[in-house]
Parts: structure tokens; C-alpha cells; sequence
């Protein structure tokens, strides 16, 4: 008997319904798919769909980061801007936080966000990582790999790949028949992420490929980097994307095409705008730019992804943190063409006029659905509190202290405990708190230690009697990009109390886990008492009509809040996000809950629904650790350099190599020319190199001075030198009365002495008449900080 492609599926689905009963796996089984089965190849000039050329319009949406509830609104609103494809990335972690046991219910619900965007007429782009980046806690990697001393993320080390692979022929199970060889939306399949800007493994990145095969994925399998990573890890195996921002895609498409002679040119990430940080200018965007991008890939048949074309909100604890250490916001609006909230922004409007003029035959462009209800909700306080020191767990105890991972903690808060000896006045140092420390000596606050000044010294005062020392920690995302994802979280090393110069480690730890999950949030108990310190608040509100609301965050300190007990994420006054998302189909007619952990004591707080976001509102007034820059004035003399330099105007990595190797724990990069007469310094990235050539880790630096920086006009702050990040730079200062002109100056301290032997920069990208680029340049090395202050 034969049997039809139909029953063939059906039987599939019985089949993995099986598996899924018998296996750890929560949620759907594999799904079946929709339409008719189809060819998807690659051709010399196009991408071939049943032979026809397609010009891939695509644009990003992360469906972990929209409400499931409102994932068709986003669908119908991405054709309505004229995109053809969606291209979404999975989250390891957000399907396998537990080791072993997948989950794909809810708002991990992935073949149900690809069925329904077939249903509204878009191809999919899958992106499974198991590294996917996107400002995501860990990059999308689960925490519970940290358990592992030595193990090495993004490798064929077998204690990260046997679990990687594992993962991945789950997702073929669950999403391989969404193929469109099989009837279904996926189009293509990327393997890995940007891994050219991590390593340069092609056989890890062939392991990777195999386990795809091997998971049942017959479509084109791709790589996507920026422009100067593509060389790293590179395989012709794989389709190459190239990712880039404004102004880069005539140099980005000239540099792969060195690489992929043939085939339809596309980019795989093009920039409208870029994510925010706690405490960092909110970004934007220029919408001319972003059109003449896109119009000039539509005009020479380019096919693109537009990251973000809706970027959504990082709920509950899954917002990550750039390196080496700037946590993300829980906005990730991005500045994107449909707003946080779903709403059409003058991205959207442009790119549907200029799509309009573009279509492939048979195609039209949908009207966009109308906006989602928005209400307002007045002001409510929250009046019950329950204090986090009077309702700490059942402690787990340790000689000396460790990462939470080891006491199989995976986020929240912790406090650690334990007793100082009497004595005189002394200094607690931890060799790393992440991130955020209180310590207290018998209940009374003593400081704050703040991984993003590297601060993690506190002054104790003298004790006449032993006294009780807690260490409440904050641990944010883990950091998404980078060899800073290995980025363990809590005390991650013994922490010693130094008096009279001896120092001594502190022992017999008593350790709170305070994963600020369901069953936690359960256990508080609350009351109308005033709280001492850092409290969980209820409270809550009435509604007629439920509605998108934003709320009002600006009577709160730093913390998580919850309504109805969905964690709407963190938030933190210093801004730039005073606001905070909260999707109406999450609210309920009559009575409404909220719960907050702020972790700076606040005064019952209160709170109230507005119609519009703030996402642009700094306040560094408030900020608990504000560390001005160091003082006093640079004074090192251009003779005392330890080499002089001078780079062309191309954008990529420019390396030079110092006469000879000297060590220094500071070191100033001081830009004397520029490649145009504006006076200006701008630069995407510095590395430094050791004595062998070999690129420094950066994951200790911090910047202790520059001259001037950009923070008003655009976020053109000094830290964007450290991050990797080519589209983020740092830009000397050009709005106000007062533009200071050259040399421009930026002086880093490594944390400890390091042998330097070169130093290598990334200009900013875009085409030659960028200002600022670096031509004359000098490079000084010194245990001493030039003068400075820090
Ligand atoms: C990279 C990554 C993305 C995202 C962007 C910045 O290019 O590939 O996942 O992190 O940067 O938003």
C-alpha cells in the first residue's frame, strides 16, 4: 500500500508524540506542516524557490520576546511592513534550563510561532544556535554548563558539544517537518552565531553542521559574521550571510564576495538601530539611513534580515549583558520598525512605500491590523512588604564560598554569610561579586560592591565582638557575547577581611539561594510593617477594560516586578527605561496584582499605567555606585610612548606590532590624526596583543579616563571600545558649545600588570567620509596611571 505525503506527516507527528511521552519533553510534538512541499535551493545569482527567484525581505522577531498572545499581531504586522520572511532564533537555555528536560510550551512554543507565521504568509529563517547572542542571558547557553571547571563554551570540548548537539537534533525533532522541502514555512537553517568573532574552528563549526543533518534539516544551512569575522571558522559547506549597520553594505558585500564567489548576496543582521543598557543613552536610529540601506539592497537584488524588525521586551530574568560587563535593558525596542508594543513607527510607513515598489510577481501588501487597546491606570501604591533578610530559605553551607552553579542556583539573588572576627577596622575584598553586593555587618549597611567599576572593596568599621557580615547579591544576565559568557554568578572566589596589611580568607559560609521563582515569591509573608532594606512590595489595582499599559517604574529603586505573577523584568531608576511594558492580555477585568523586589529600599512605593513609554530617561543622579571618571590631568610625555603609529582609512581590523614588548597595567591609546579634518576620535574596537602576537583577554579591563565623549547626540560612549560590538563606537564629543579638538585620549586600566607587544583597532564602519576615523596614533604603557587619579 502507498501511502500519501499526508498520512506520511500524520504518522511523523504520532511517532514523535510517542517519543515525546516516553522522553523529558514538555510540550507539542514535532509538528506537521501546512502547504505543499516545495524546492528551496541556491543558484548562481538567486535564492530559487520551485525555481523562481526570491529576493529575501526578511526581518527578525524573537517570539520569546512577544507575548504569545500577540504573536500574530507581530506576524500580520511584519507583512504589513512588506517583509516576505521572519527570521527568528531559539534560545538554548529558554528550552532546556533544566538539564535534559525540554520544554516547548507557552511562550517557547516554537513550531506554533512558524505555523502561524506561515498562516500569515511569511517564509521562516530558523536561527537554533546553540550560541545565539541577542542580548539573552548567556547568549542563549544554559547556566548549568558552568558546572563544569574548564569547560570550553562554543568548542568541540565534549562536555559542551555532546549536550549542543544533543539540543539541536531536539530541535530537528520539533521543527524539521516545518520545511519547506516538507510542506512547511523554514526556508534555511543557521548554524551557530557570529562564531568568526569568537573563535576559528571550522571543524567545531562542522560538528555543529552534522548535528543539524543529522536532526533531519535538509534545507541550506548558513553562517552569518560581520564582515571582518567571516574568514574565522570559515566553511564552504555553509551559505555565508554577512551582517553589518548603517552605511557598511557596499564594503560588507565586497569583502564576502572575496569569500562566496557565486550565489545571491545577502545580509543576515542590518542594524536599524541597537539595544540599550542600564545606566547608557538610549539609542535610535537615523530613518533616512536606514532607508537608503535597504533601498540600495533592493535595487541590486541583495537579500537582507532587518535585526530588529520588531524587537519586543526581555521578560522575567533573561535579559543578558554586553562585556565585559553593561547589563541590558528589558525594553529591547531597538528602535525597531514595529515598536515595542506592536505599534507602526516611521521605519514601518518608509519601508512599506519603498517594498511597495519592489514586489515579486503575485505579491501584494497587506494593511496593517489595528493597534492592540491601551489603557491607563492612575497611580496605586503598593503597601505590603515583606523585608528579603527576614525570609531567607534554609541556608546550604560552605567552607568556602563558590558560584552559585555549584550549589545548583541558576539566577535570582543570594546571601552569603558568615562572621567577622573582632578586631580593628579593616577591608573586605572579593576577587569578583556578580554583580551587585550589600554587604552588611550585623544588619547594618556597610557598602555596595559593583562589578561595573570592578569594585569589590568594602571598608569595615572595628568590632568589639564577632559580627554577622551578609553579602546580598544581585546577579543579573549573564553576559551574550564574547569569552565572557563563561561569567559565573555570585562570590566567585574565597573573599578575605585585610587588617593591619595581613589578610586572612573568611570561611564557614552560610548560603540563602533566592531564585525569585514562583515558589519563592510564595514563601514571603507579607505585612503593613515598614521593611528595613531591600523588600518584595504587593499592592495592586481595579480595572474595567484590560489594555497595553506601560508602567511607571520612576517611584521604584532597582528590582524585578511581577503583575498577576508574570515577571514583566527588571528595571532600575538610573534609566534609560522608566518604564515597563505590560501586555494587556496579561492584566484581567477587576483585580490586578503586583509584586516588586527592590532591592533599594523604597517608601511604599507607588505606581501607575501610562499610555506611553519613557525609554530616554537618565538619571546618574541616582545611580548607587556613580563613579566619576579619574581625576587629575594626563601627563605622559609623547617621547615616553611605546609606539607610534599610523592607520589607513580601511574598515577592518588594523594590527601593528610595538618595537618591543612592555608591561604596564595602564595603557593610553591617544588618537593625534584623524583621516579628516573635524578634530574628531572615533573607534569601533582596541585590542591589545601579549609578546607572541596573541589577542589580551579583555574580560578585567575598565576604561579609568577619556578626554571626551559623545553622550548627548548619539551613545558614542568609551566603553563601546571594549565590547566587541563592531557597530557600537566610541566618539569624541561633537554636540554642545565646546567640541574638543585632537589629540583625544583613552586610558585603560587591564586590572594587573600585562606584557604588551601591539594593539589592534576596528574603525567604524560605513564609507570613507565617516569622521573621526584614526590616522596618527600613539599607544603608552605603564604600571603608573599617566598622572590620572583613579
Ligand atoms: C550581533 C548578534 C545578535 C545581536 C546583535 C546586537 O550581531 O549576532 O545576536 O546580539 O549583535 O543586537
Amino acid at each position: 500500500m502507498k501511502m500519501t505525503d499526508r498520512a506520511k506527516r500524520f504518522l511523523a507527528g504520532l511517532c514523535a508524540a510517542a517519543a515525546c511521552v516516553a522522553g523529558l519533553t514538555a510540550g507539542p510534538p514535532a509538528a506537521v506542516a501546512a502547504g505543499p512541499a516545495r524546492t528551496f535551493t541556491i543558484g548562481e545569482n538567486d535564492f530559487l524557490l520551485d525555481g523562481k527567484r526570491l529576493q529575501i525581505r526578511c526581518g527578525e522577531i524573537h517570539f520569546a520576546r512577544v507575548p504569545r498572545e500577540y504573536w500574530q499581531h507581530r506576524l500580520k504586522m511584519l507583512r504589513a511592513m512588506g517583509l516576505n520572511t521572519v527570521c527568528v532564533y531559539l534560545f538554548w537555555n529558554l528550552h532546556e534550563w533544566e538539564e535534559g528536560r525540554y520544554d516547548w510550551t507557552g511562550m517557547a512554543d516554537a513550531a506554533e510561532f512558524c505555523r502561524l507565521a506561515q498562516q500569515e504568509g511569511l517564509w521562516v529563517m530558523l536561527r537554533p544556535g546553540p550560541y545565539s547572542c541577542a542580548e539573552w542571558e548567556m547568549g542563549g547557553l544554559p547556566w548549568w554548563l558552568l558546572k563544569n571547571d574548564g569547560l570550553q563554551l562554543r568548542t568541540t570540548d565534549p562536555k559542551y558539544l555532546e549536550p549542543a548537539t544533543r539540543y539541536l537534533k531536539e530541535v530537528g525533532r520539533v521543527l524539521a517537518p516545518l520545511q519547506v522541502t516538507r510542506g512547511g514555512p523554514l526556508l534555511m537553517v543557521q548554524v551557530e552565531n557570529e562564531y568568526g568573532s569568537f573563535g576559528r574552528d571550522a571543524a567545531y563549526m562542522g560538528a555543529l553542521r552534522q548535528a543539524l543533518i543529522d536532526g533531519g534539516f535538509e534545507v541550506p544551512l548558513f553562517a552569518c559574521n560581520p564582515a571582518g569575522a567571516i574568514r574565522n571558522g570559515y566553511r564552504d559547506d555553509l551559505f555565508q550571510v554577512v551582517n553589518f549597520g548603517p552605511g557598511a553594505a557596499k564594503n560588507a558585500f565586497e569583502t564576502l564576495r572575496k569569500f562566496q564567489k557565486t550565489g545571491p548576496l545577502m545580509n543576515g543582521e542590518y542594524y536599524p538601530a541597537w539595544f540599550d543598557q542600564w545606566g547608557g543613552r538610549h539609542r535610535t536610529g537615523d530613518v533616512k539611513r536606514y532607508l537608503g540601506d535597504i533601498e540600495y539592497m533592493m535595487q541590486n537584488n541583495m537579500s537582507f534580515s532587518i535585526y530588529m524588525a520588531h524587537g519586543g521586551t526581555t521578560f522575567g530574568l533573561w535579559s543578558g549583558a554586553d562585556r565585559p560587563f553593561r547589563p541590558d535593558t528589558t525594553s529591547y525596542d531597538y528602535d525597531a520598525p514595529v515598536s515595542e508594543a506592536g505599534w507602526v513607527t516611521p521605519k514601518f510607513e518608509a519601508s512599506r512605500e519603498l517594498f511597495a515598489k519592489h514586489l515579486l510577481p503575485g505579491e501584494t501588501i497587506p494593511d496593517a491590523p489595528p493597534p492592540n487597546p491601551v489603557i491607563a491606570i492612575p497611580p496605586f501604591q503598593l503597601t505590603e512588604s515583606a523585608a528579603v533578610m527576614a525570609n531567607l530559605p534554609t541556608p546550604l553551607k560552605d567552607r568556602s564560598p563558590r558560584s552559585i552553579e555549584f550549589y545548583d542556583h541558576s539566577r535570582g539573588c543570594t546571601v552569603y554569610r558568615t562572621t567577622l572576627p573582632a578586631g580593628p577596622a579593616a577591608t573586605l575584598a572579593a576577587k569578583g561579586v556578580h554583580d551587585f553586593g550589600w554587604a552588611f555587618v550585623d544588619g547594618e549597611p556597610v557598602g555596595v560592591m559593583d562589578r561595573r567599576g570592578r569594585r569589590y572593596r568594602i571598608d569595615l568599621p572595628a568590632r568589639s565582638a564577632p559580627a554577622r557580615l551578609d553579602i546580598l547579591i544581585e546577579s543579573v544576565g549573564r553576559v551574550n557575547f564574547g569569552r565572557e559568557v563563561f561569567d559565573r554568578k555570585g562570590l566567585i572566589a574565597p573573599v578575605q577581611l585585610i587588617a593591619n596589611g595581613a589578610a586572612q580568607d573568611l570561611l564557614d559560609w552560610e548560603i540563602f539561594p533566592l531564585p525569585l521563582d514562583e515558589k519563592q515569591r510564595a514563601s514571603l509573608s507579607f505585612s503593613a510593617a515598614p521593611p528595613k532594606g531591600a523588600a518584595f512590595w504587593r499592592g495592586g489595582f481595579d480595572l474595567a477594560e484590560v489594555g497595553d499599559t506601560f508602567l511607571d517604574v520612576r517611584g521604584l529603586g532597582k528590582g524585578v516586578l511581577w503583575v498577576n505573577g508574570h515577571n514583566l523584568g527588571r528595571f532600575w531608576n538610573i534609566g534609560p527605561t522608566q518604564t515597563m511594558y505590560c501586555p494587556g492580555p496579561w492584566l484581567r477585568k477587576g483585580r490586578n496584582e503586583v509584586v516588586v523586589l527592590d532591592l533599594l529600599a523604597a517608601e511604599r512605593p507607588t505606581l501607575a499605567g501610562l499610555t506611553k513609554p519613557i525609554l530616554d530617561e537618565l538619571r546618574p543622579e541616582l545611580d548607587f555606585a556613580r563613579r566619576p571618571r579619574a581625576g587629575g590631568a594626563f601627563a605622559a610625555a609623547p617621547s615616553s610612548a611605546a609606539h607610534t603609529g599610523a592607520f589607513t582609512n580601511e574598515v577592518q581590523w588594523q594590527e601593528a606590532r610595538f618595537a618591543s614588548p612592555v608591561a604596564g597595567r595602564y595603557v593610553c591609546f591617544e588618537a593625534t590624526g584623524a583621516h579628516d579634518d573635524k578634530g574628531l576620535t572615533t573607534v569601533a574596537e582596541l585590542d591589545l596583543t601579549d609578546a607572541t602576537g596573541a589577542v589580551l583577554v579583555k574580560s578585567d579591563w575598565k576604561i579609568v579616563w577619556v578626554d571626551s565623549e559623545e553622550l548627548t547626540a548619539e551613545a558614542g560612549d568609551a566603553q563601546n571600545v571594549l565590547d566587541g560590538q563592531p557597530n557600537s563606537i566610541w566618539h569624541s564629543q561633537y554636540s554642545g558649545t565646546s567640541s574638543p579638538g585632537l589629540p583625544h585620549r583613552i586610558v585603560l586600566d587591564l586590572g594587573a600588570s600585562q606584557t604588551v607587544g601591539g594593539i589592534r583597532y576596528l574603525p567604524r564602519s560605513g564609507d570613507a567620509g565617516q569622521p573621526g576615523r584614526v590616522k596618527d596614533y600613539r599607544v603608552y604603557v605603564s604600571d603608573e596611571p599617566f598622572g590620572l587619579k583613579p
